[in-house]
């Protein structure tokens, strides 16, 4: 007659040793410790069977119920994380790869106004930015457009009820750029600065025409500065903007700010022609001229012995010419098509 060589309780103790330690649960219902117990049940005299069979079966039963445990804990979901680009309860092998998910990207035209200042600074400039609400003497009258006077309408912007305006043009800094940058003359240097910024108008929104576009002003002072200087200016940044040597003319125009104004025009690059006359040879991008006396003197800067030459660029004409872009409407309308492919 042989005798259980553990007890039910010695076994439970043994067993559950043996299932903290196990990663799958499941392998205790194949314990050698059990395999034991029932070796022993079939062993034993059969007065003693039924209620040994008895305490091994609740046992049997106990420890089914720690493996059902252990697999309702390991289901059991987590907090759900709004942010996370999947579900947080997803096993770590079948989340998405996030490697593959599209980080942002700089806007094209910020990427080109910084590409324009970083041209300017090569050549000497100092970039200032513009302001998005200005007054009536900064915006008109310290650019010699007195009040009334017709020119103004050009220049038909939004304006607060208060008399603040949204400025038209980045020229509406050039009084405080002159002042900010007059030391530079009595030192014996020039005032060379570029403005580039957003800038607002009353329009009819179409394929060429935006509420919101950017500018960038240029301002170049010092003494015996002529035409010849402004040309050489345009030209030098012109080419580099767009990779190549450019033909460059001048016609006459009217700005209130200069004297003598123009516009400045460049050949078209071959690419960018869509035919062959005179008209389709040149394309006007931007109005410059000598800075007005009545300018200077409203920044306290003697025009009797400083010259200087001014210009005023919009943005999104050069990164439509340059990337053949058909409507000025695409650069505010945040679709992301059109945004990657910048990316
Ligand atoms: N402010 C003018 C415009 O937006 C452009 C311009 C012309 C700026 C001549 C200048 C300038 O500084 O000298 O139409």
């Amino acid at each position: 007659m042989s005798t259980p060589t553990i007890s039910i309780e010695q076994a439970r103790e043994s067993l559950k040793t043996e299932f903290d330690s196990l990663s799958d649960k499941k392998q205790i219902l194949r314990s050698k410790t059990l395999e034991g117990l029932m070796a022993n049940l079939k062993s034993l005299p059969n007065e003693e069977k039924a209620s040994y069979g008895r305490d091994l079966n609740a046992l049997k039963g106990e420890v089914i119920g720690w493996v059902n445990a252990s697999e309702a804990e390991a289901q059991e979901l987590g907090p759900i994380d709004v942010t996370a680009p999947f579900d947080s309860n997803t096993p770590e092998n079948m989340r998405p790869a996030l490697l593959s998910t599209k980080l942002g990207s700089k806007h094209p035209i910020m990427a080109e106004l910084e590409y324009i200042v970083d041209i300017f600074s090569r050549m000497g400039f100092e970039a200032v930015e513009s302001r998005q609400i200005d007054d009536d003497y900064h915006m008109f009258e310290s650019l010699n457009f007195p009040e009334g006077h017709p020119a103004r309408d050009d220049y038909d912007t939004f304006m607060t009820t208060d008399g603040l305006i949204a400025p038209a043009h980045t020229s509406t800094m050039q009084n405080r750029v002159l002042r900010q940058f007059k030391d530079n003359l009595e030192n014996g240097k020039p005032i060379a600065v570029v403005i580039p910024d957003r800038v607002f108008r009353n329009e009819d929104v179409d394929v060429t025409h935006e509420h919101t576009f950017h500018q960038f002003e240029g301002v170049y002072i010092d003494k015996g500065v002529t035409v010849g200087n402004l040309i050489a200016t345009l030209k030098t940044f012109m080419s580099e903007y767009f990779g190549q040597d450019l033909k460059a003319k001048l016609q006459p125009f009217y700005f209130p700010f200069t004297e003598p104004s123009f516009e400045f025009a460049i050949e078209r690059p071959a690419s960018l022609r869509k035919g062959t006359t005179e008209a389709d040879m040149w394309l006007e991008l931007l109005g410059c001229g000598m800075i007005h006396p009545n300018v200077l003197k409203a920044a306290d800067i003697d025009p009797t012995i400083y010259t200087g030459f001014a210009w005023g660029c919009g943005i999104e004409r050069l990164v439509m010419m340059k990337n053949n872009i058909e409507d000025i409407r695409h650069f505010q309308a945040g679709k992301l098509d059109f945004l990657r492919q910048f990316s």
